[in-house]
């Protein structure tokens, strides 16, 4: 029985795109449930929708945390979904949401974690004088691209390299690292 994975989004969604298309392989542990957003206009919901999947969207905009989160939540149930990747999502989420899929929530995080959580990590990479960048699947827990680091993907900083040029070759390593890494995750 395959296990039933809800992807969560915020943008482009091109994370999603690669967990979908590794979706489609015989052997593949999961089927995608759902592509949930924040954003209604994301253009991940439109690609997912294209492709026959399942989306949602509920904006935050107006609602508490806990109501908005409350909706995701339900939709995420409502599609029989058993564990979530975000991908590009772009919002904390509270301890509570945490805790009620505690364990089962990965993300992708563009940096050789624990160095650089948070934002600007190619930018911090290149300015650290650092040989490499990369990329970090992890366990979502309370602390922010703090849980346990399941895989990563080392690219070499260049001489000269922009924080955009290096953004753009760690994201090929992405869409290879994440559909592996949380396959793995599930069969286990
Ligand atoms: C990626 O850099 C990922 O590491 C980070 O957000 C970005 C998402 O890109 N978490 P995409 O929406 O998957 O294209």
């Amino acid at each position: 029985m395959k296990r039933k994975l809800g992807i969560l989004i915020s943008g482009r969604g091109s994370n999603m795109q690669a967990l979908v298309e590794a979706a489609r392989l015989a052997d593949s542990p999961y089927t995608v449930a759902l592509v949930a957003s924040d954003k209604p206009e994301a253009a991940g919901l439109a690609w997912a929708s294209d492709h026959g999947i399942a989306t949602f969207a509920r904006s935050p905009k107006g609602l508490a945390k806990a109501e908005y989160e409350a909706a995701i939540d339900a939709a995420l149930r409502d599609a029989g979904v058993e564990a979530i990747a975000l991908a590009g999502y772009m919002r904390l989420l509270s301890d509570a949401f945490v805790a009620r899929w505690r364990g089962r929530i990965v993300n992708i995080h563009p940096s050789l974690l624990p160095l650089y959580k948070g934002l600007d990590t190619h930018k911090r990479a290149i300015e650290g004088g650092d040989s490499h960048g990369g990329c970090s699947v992890h366990i979502v827990t309370e602390e922010l691209d703090g849980g346990e680091v399941l895989g990563q993907a080392r690219v070499p900083i260049l001489p000269g390299d922009t924080p955009e040029a290096l953004a753009e070759r760690v994201l090929a390593e992405e869409h290879a690292l994440y559909p592996r890494i949380v396959a793995d995750w599930l069969r286990r």
